[in-house]
């Protein structure tokens, strides 16, 4: 990372820091907001962390390799995670998983080479009745079926065409308001 943009981040995390405190309770909503505007949280910026809320590093470290929404690697701006627990599974999450490869070119654990999606596993999205359950940023679609996963991800590439600043995901089904970013709490998958 070059001087500048270090010291960028820096500055950026120390604003963070202000907002939410020194505690370290506020250790993960600082997190989240450096993987809301960076799209990952690099180790410099674990660093800094650590060192602004008077923590150890490895603890820094231990919460982003935790939590599901962090990571320490830059990843796209639509991040799609299908769940993989044992219900989904039975709901036959496999051929929905192929279709996301095969739609979106990459692997599970990838991210586009423009940037623009990642493709991850995820635990329990706490949707078990109605899997399998895909969680597209903070929209979760249920019942996923391999016909649904191209209009899922044309929305998303929609949303690049007219308003590629945006980094919501697109204006799709689902059930936004019995469960808030249901992954939040999850741990990775
Ligand atoms: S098993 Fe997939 S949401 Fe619970």
């Amino acid at each position: 990372m070059l001087v500048g943009s270090q010291q960028k981040l820096q500055d950026d995390i120390r604003a963070l820091v202000e907002r939410h405190g020194r505690t370290r309770d506020a250790l993960l909503p600082i997190l989240q907001d450096l993987q809301a505007a960076q799209s990952c949280v690099p180790d410099f910026a674990m660093q800094v962390v650590a060192d602004e809320l008077g923590l150890h590093p490895a603890e820094v470290y231990g919460v982003v390799s935790f939590y599901a929404f962090l990571d320490h690697r830059p990843r796209g701006r639509f991040v799609m995670r299908l769940c993989r627990t044992i219900s989904c599974e039975l709901a036959r999450t496999a051929p929905v998983a192929r279709q996301l490869e095969n739609e979106l070119g990459i692997a599970f654990g990838e991210t586009t080479r423009d940037g623009r999606f990642t493709l991850e596993w995820a635990a329990c999205l706490g949707l078990c009745d109605q899997g399998p359950a895909l969680l597209v940023n903070d929209r979760v679609y249920t019942k996923v079926t391999p016909d649904r996963v191209h209009a899922i991800v044309e929305d998303c590439r929609k949303v690049f065409g007219a308003h590629a600043a945006q980094p919501s995901a697109p204006s799709a089904p689902v059930h936004p308001a019995a469960h808030p970013q249901p992954a939040l709490a999850a741990a990775k998958g």
